[in-house]
């Protein structure tokens, strides 16, 4: 795979793994588009930055794929990212689509019997305005309790593919726990990364609490992004052909083994272009 190649493609970007099961969603509802995921461990965690760091960040990457790869659209597929940076992006980058990944606070305040609903992310996304304006908003429609759980971003990045079902049952019950003590009957997902555990977030919080999560509506707004674009149209791949993954910083030693393992999992192939510079 080249450059050239890639021109025009859809770009999912996160901090390292979270944008995965998007990207699976993406693909299985439409097999033919070529996606370039970048996963940016350059700079993983983002949820333990300032939302100044991360509009730095976040722009010079931005800038790097417009040069390498002209994309049809970038996806933010990372709440932080979404909540911290995606304003500045589109004033910054005003020629350019993005999509953003925020919590599905507002089909779990509609579902809410006690209008009483939980979101669990990253301290960055919860501390962000964004947050705290849908809790305004919500004000008359419900509460929102927010509760932080940057360990499970850890846990999925790192310690995931080695973990048996009732380690991830314990380590989520926890928070699902937090979130009835709370009166929560809803529970909005407002981190990529906890998608991975999601099987495990609806049988720890099940019956007493509804699970949430924004994929359809994401995956929904992209193909809402794109047919409303004039050709060129993205680039398409053949049945089965692997999308490319591009991991910032190189990958880190102590994850290299799971990002194998991922590559197998969701069809990727690891892609650097010459002269990408990670700073
Ligand atoms: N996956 C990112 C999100 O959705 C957070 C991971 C991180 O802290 O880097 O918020």
């Amino acid at each position: 795979m080249t450059v050239k190649d890639l021109q025009g493609c859809v770009v999912f970007l996160d901090s390292g793994a979270g944008g995965l099961p998007y990207l699976n969603a993406y693909n299985t509802l439409n097999p033919d588009r070529m996606v370039l995921y970048i996963a940016d461990k350059k700079n993983f965690p983002y949820g333990e930055k300032t939302k100044n760091e991360l509009v730095t960040i976040l722009i010079r990457l931005t800038e790097r794929i417009q040069k390498f790869f002209s994309p049809a659209l970038i996806v933010l597929a990372c709440n932080t990212a979404s909540v911290s940076a995606l304003s500045e992006l589109r004033q910054r980058f005003p020629a350019t689509d993005f999509v953003g990944t925020v919590p599905a606070v507002k089909p779990a305040l509609i579902y809410s019997v006690k209008k009483n609903i939980a979101v669990i992310g990253t301290e960055r996304t919860l501390a962000d305005d964004y947050i705290t304006r849908i809790a305004e908003e919500a004000a008359g429609g419900g509460a929102i309790t927010r509760i932080a759980a940057g360990e499970l971003v850890d846990f999925v990045e790192y310690r995931l593919e080695y973990s048996g079902k009732a380690e991830r049952i314990t380590l989520v019950k926890k928070y699902t726990d937090e979130a009835r003590k709370r009166g929560a009957d809803a529970l909005a997902l407002g981190c990529t990364h906890f998608l991975f555990l999601l099987d495990e977030f609806r049988e720890a919080a099940e019956p007493y609490i509804r699970v949430f999560d924004s994929i359809n509506g994401v995956c929904g707004r992209i193909e809402s992004v794109l047919s409303k674009k004039k050709p060129p149209s993205p680039i398409t791949r053949r049945a089965g052909q692997p999308n490319p993954l591009l991991v910032t910083g190189g990958k880190a030693l102590d994850a290299a083994e799971q990002w194998d393992l991922r590559a197998e999992r969701f069809n990727l192939e690891s892609f650097k272009p010459d002269g990408w510079d990670d700073r």
